[in-house]
């Protein structure tokens, strides 16, 4: 007989192939393996809005005790997360926000916080406060996410201060892919003989982007920010000097899990929980590549 699990819980993730994404998911189904008692289940979006509603309405039907949901955008999944909500499911909505606050548990780095490091940075590397100058591109991620959001907003805080800096793209998203990055940046650049710093609300972006300036012989003139900080992504591109730095971006995998099983097993749980960063340059990279056994 297979053993009787105590508790089922659904997890909807929105894609699989980004790096971030296999991470996420790693670590959740590590977490997943320390509880004997936890079934659980992950389905995948495959970025795309409708798969993932129709993953989350079929995880309601198979009444899951509890539901963790990362979502495609705000807009598109709030629906269904209400749903789950009415069918009295604990909702933990991880990483990507939905456009209600009346899910159990909100699991999540502060991208506010992340954008206003990447803007501090960009300011000193374009030479410091007050005196900051140069040609900024921002590529975005998906326009319908909290994160690409607040990404944003954190950056300008800082670098709108700033009269010397230019921004040579209007709300350009790369929907968080290094292809559609790429092709963004490769305009840019066609269109701009000077550009001194990318900022990519993502690793895989800002990796894009140098990849289009290294394939016309311009990557040294321009710094790359990206956000993530995986080990084997962008710590790794940070260390070979291809990414100026870049802001690590803990996956909700096993605190979100954490969190659900903590819930059902009747202990109270935070409204918000807000995983930590850390700004990743020359100078840390090396040594957490080897923290990481890389
Ligand atoms: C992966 C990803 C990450 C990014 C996060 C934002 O799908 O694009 O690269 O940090 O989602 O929600």
């Amino acid at each position: 007989f297979a053993q009787d699990k105590k508790w089922k819980i659904g997890f909807s993730q929105v894609t699989t192939i980004e790096p971030w994404r296999a991470q996420f998911n790693k670590d959740i189904l590590a977490e997943a393996a320390k509880h004997p008692d936890v079934e659980l289940i992950v389905t995948d979006g495959e970025d795309k809005t409708e798969k993932q509603v129709a993953d989350v309405e079929n995880l309601i039907r198979q009444e899951v005790d509890a539901l963790l949901v990362s979502p495609k955008e705000s807009a598109g999944l709030t629906g269904v997360v209400q749903q789950a909500i009415d069918a009295k499911i604990p909702v933990f909505v991880l990483d990507r926000n939905v456009d209600t606050q009346d899910y159990t548990q909100f699991v999540g780095g502060d991208n506010a916080l992340i954008g206003r490091a990447a803007g501090e940075y960009a300011v000193e590397l374009l030479g410091g406060k007050g005196k900051a100058a140069g040609n900024v591109v921002e590529i975005w991620g998906g326009m319908g996410t909290q994160p690409a959001h607040d990404r944003h907003d954190g950056f300008h805080e800082f670098t709108d201060k700033e009269p010397g800096i230019k921004y040579l793209l209007d709300q350009q998203s790369g929907d968080w892919k290094q292809d559609q990055a790429y092709n963004i940046m490769a305009t840019a650049l066609r269109n701009n003989e000077k550009i001194d710093l990318v900022y990519g609300h993502n690793d895989p972006m800002a990796y894009g982007a140098y990849l289009a300036a290294k394939d016309v012989g311009r990557e040294k003139d321009i710094k790359f920010i990206g956000i993530d900080g995986l080990p084997g992504e962008g710590v790794t591109l940070v260390n070979n000097g291809e990414l100026t730095a870049t802001f690590t971006y803990v996956t909700p995998g096993a605190e979100g899990l954490r969190q659900a099983i903590k819930f059902l097993n009747g202990e109270k749980v935070e409204k918000t929980i807000t995983l930590p960063t850390e700004k990743i340059t020359k100078e840390n990279a090396a040594q957490i590549l080897k923290d990481n056994g890389l």
